[in-house]
């Protein structure tokens, strides 16, 4: 039977105080909906299905890219309880373990999600929660018990006496495994008397207690977990914890960092062992980043690929591919289509753009490469720049090998240099340069012998007169 799993993501989240929906808000680099939708994943269930509610579009969007996932709509927010009967009334009775989690609590583990599912199983139990003990457990659905611990319920913050509120400091985190055969058949038993006049998911706990279904919970070990976020303090704090967990681990598997309070790396991010990761360095998206780098300090990657032995300082970098020995920067921009072929240099003040940078050749300083195609071996003397845009089109340039590029060389585009050829400084090139051929463009040089030296006596006899006068 299939697992599922339930994200609940209907709610706006008034304490983020922001125009878009708490769910859409990110945690190193990934809206907060994506954790949990991949946790669930990562823990073995292949139904997903997210409620979505306030901004729904923009809920649906953030998880465009997450493949097959499901969304039912709940209009009217009547609370958890409610969210989980417009599953059932959308998609019809479900069968198999059911997970149900919250679209705001993006810190539980496919390990945890995965030992709910087992406890499921083998106690038969038509719930299972995880609980938690926080350092302030003010806010949390509080966990009764019997005299001899036995589970009989759980009751909201807000629905608790003083007295409870003190003695309780077990809580609910909000994550539940449930039979789905059972949960369809019995969540229209849930009711709405409480201080919210809400249907809560939690008293399915007390509803099968009465019934004799099993229910069993489990501890979860490591509070940190299970924080929810209903704030931005909460983001933030969540965010430390997510980044101490993904930064220990790379430093585990063999990186280095100077600082790792100082470097934020995405879920999804790879990095190889002896690469050293310095403050400031963020890497995002699909980013991949070989052994033996050296990557930062401040140094944004998104959707970067990087091989062995490279060096990237202070570059922001989207959608490019750097090869073996590559070195980067300080202070080089490189967009979307740029590849780095192997030990290419780009310097200072560079940006690539769509461009191609062959083998060993080398970009020092202060250039603007676009929509060119360049071989191996050439190099490009400071301050030359690629001409691609018309006003309306954008052109290719093409580059053979070994070509030298003076210094201050404009290339407009579309145009094409040979193998080999040579392009004296400061040339203005608008028409191809054949392969071995010397292309220079700039008018000839004067020289007047002594013209300085007259000059700059006549001046300072000017000033010397002027001084005479003033002073009289
Ligand atoms: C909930 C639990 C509480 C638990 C805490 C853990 C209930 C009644 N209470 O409280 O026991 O300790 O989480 O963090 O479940 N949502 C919907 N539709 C609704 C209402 C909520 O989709 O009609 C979604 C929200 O978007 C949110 C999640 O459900 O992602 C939880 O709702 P929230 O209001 O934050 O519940 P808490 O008060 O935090
Ligand atoms: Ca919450």
């Amino acid at each position: 039977m299939p697992i599922n799993a339930i994200v609940l993501a209907a709610g706006e989240g008034t304490r983020m105080k922001s125009a878009h929906p708490k769910v859409t808000h990110k945690l190193l680099s990934k809206p907060l909906i994506w954790w949990p939708v991949h946790a669930a994943r990562a823990a073995g269930c292949e139904r997903i299905i997210v409620v979505v509610g306030h901004g729904a579009d923009e809920v649906r969007a953030a998880l465009a890219d997450e493949g097959d996932i499901e969304f039912v709509e709940q209009t009217e927010r009547l609370g958890t309880g409610h969210a989980v009967r417009c599953v059932r009334d959308a998609v019809g009775a479900f069968e198999g373990p059911t997970v149900v989690l919250y679209g705001d609590s993006p810190l539980v583990r496919p390990e945890t999600i995965a030992s709910l599912i087992d406890e499921t199983r083998t106690h038969h139990n038509a719930c299972t929660i995880l609980t938690f003990e926080p350092d302030d457990p003010a806010g949390y659905g509080r966990i009764l018990r019997g005299d001899d611990g036995e589970l009989l319920g759980i009751i909201e913050h807000k629905d608790c006496t003083p007295e409870q509120r003190d003695a309780l400091d077990e809580c609910n985190s909000g994550i539940y495994c449930f039979c789905g055969r059972r949960l369809t058949a019995n969540i229209d038993k849930i009711q709405a008397n409480n201080a919210q006049g809400e249907y809560y998911i939690t008293d399915m706990v007390g509803i099968y207690q009465k019934m004799g279904e099993p229910v069993s919970s489990l501890l979860a070990e490591d509070a940190n977990e299970l924080l929810g976020v209903n704030s931005r303090l909460q983001l933030a704090q969540a965010t430390y914890v997510m980044q101490d967990r993904i930064n220990a681990r790379l430093m585990d598997e063999g990186v280095t960092m100077l600082d790792p309070a100082l470097v934020w790396v995405g879920p999804e991010v790879s990095v190889g062992r002896d690469t050293e990761l310095l403050p400031m360095t963020m890497l995002w998206g699909s980013t991949s980043i070989g052994e033996n780098c050296v990557i930062g300090p401040n140094t944004r990657l998104t959707d970067v690929t990087v091989a062995d032995g490279v060096s990237v300082e202070e570059t922001v970098g989207y959608s490019t591919v750097i090869d073996e020995g590559v070195t980067v920067g300080p202070r080089a921009y490189l967009r979307p289509g740029t590849h780095l072929c192997a030990r290419a240099h780009v310097g200072t003040h560079v940006e690539i753009k769509n461009s191609t940078i062959g083998e060993g050749s080398k970009v020092p300083h202060l250039s603007y490469i676009g929509d060119t195609t360049m071989g191996s071996g050439v190099n490009i003397g400071a301050g030359s720049i690629t001409c691609n845009y018309d006003g309306v089109f954008k052109h290719r340039t093409t580059i053979g090998d070994d070509v030298f590029v003076g210094s201050d060389t404009m290339m407009v585009a579309p145009v094409e240099i040979g193998d080999g050829a040579l392009i004296g400084a400061a040339s203005c090139i608008t028409r191809d340069v054949p392969a071995g051929a010397l292309a220079l463009e700039r008018s000839e040089q004067q020289t007047i012998e002594g013209y300085a030296t007259k000059r700059l006596k006549a001046l300072r006899d000017k000033k010397a007169q002027n001084g005479t006068k003033e002073s009289r």
